[in-house]
């Protein structure tokens, strides 16, 4: 149990230190920022904000907990969630799963898009697990090299809005 309520805001700069630290290694940081070099810095996390749609933090008692936004966007069609992390001290409380639910609400209510996507490594077994619980379900494999030289396996996800609806309602 969480000892506040999450909350959520846009990513501020000042945010950007904490975010930082939510990548514990070298392959959660590749996980969560394909691109980007360990460790992660506040410039790499600012000079990708022009390419990225609605960042978003959730907060706990004013302490930013958790970091997601809208790695690819097509207005009218299609969203794709990036940069996913959580603060390593306060995993398996349900953040992760209240800021994807967050992002899910952005795009299909807010910009009104049809789908969401988003890519996951196959030997990513958190995110994997959560992004099942949450109904997203995989439609593409393919193959990319990490960093350290082994091959791996990139997994497209996707929710439409009408499943999510219909998820919405038997839950209700
Ligand atoms: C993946 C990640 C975002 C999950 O964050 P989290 O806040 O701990 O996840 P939640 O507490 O919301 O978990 C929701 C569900 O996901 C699944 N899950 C999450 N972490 C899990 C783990 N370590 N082992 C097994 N299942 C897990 C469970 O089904 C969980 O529900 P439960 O706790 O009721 O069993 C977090 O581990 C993280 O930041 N990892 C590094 C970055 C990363 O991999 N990002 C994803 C890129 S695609």
């Amino acid at each position: 149990m969480l000892p506040e309520r999450l909350t959520h805001r846009p990513l501020a700069d000042a945010d950007i230190p904490a975010v930082c630290g939510f990548p514990r290694t070298p392959e959660e940081l590749y996980f969560l920022f394909p691109r980007a070099v360990w460790p992660l810095t506040p410039d790499q996390v600012r000079a990708a904000l022009p390419q990225r749609r609605d960042p978003t933090v959730a907060t706990l008692g004013g302490r930013v907990v958790g970091y997601g936004n809208f790695a690819t966007f097509e207005e009218g069609r299609t969203a794709s969630l990036g940069n996913l992390s959580v603060d390593p001290d306060l995993r398996r409380h349900g953040i992760a799963a209240y800021l994807v639910g967050v992002m899910i609400e952005r795009a299909f209510v807010h910009h009104d898009l049809p789908e969401l996507t988003l890519y996951c490594f196959n030997t990513n077994t958190p995110a994997l697990l959560l992004y099942a619980k949450l109904g997203l379900v995989p439609m593409a494999l393919e193959t990319r090299v990490t960093p350290w030289g082994d091959s791996i396996g990139l997994l497209k996800l996707r929710m439409d809005r009408d499943t999510w609806r219909g998820r919405a309602v038997l839950a209700a």
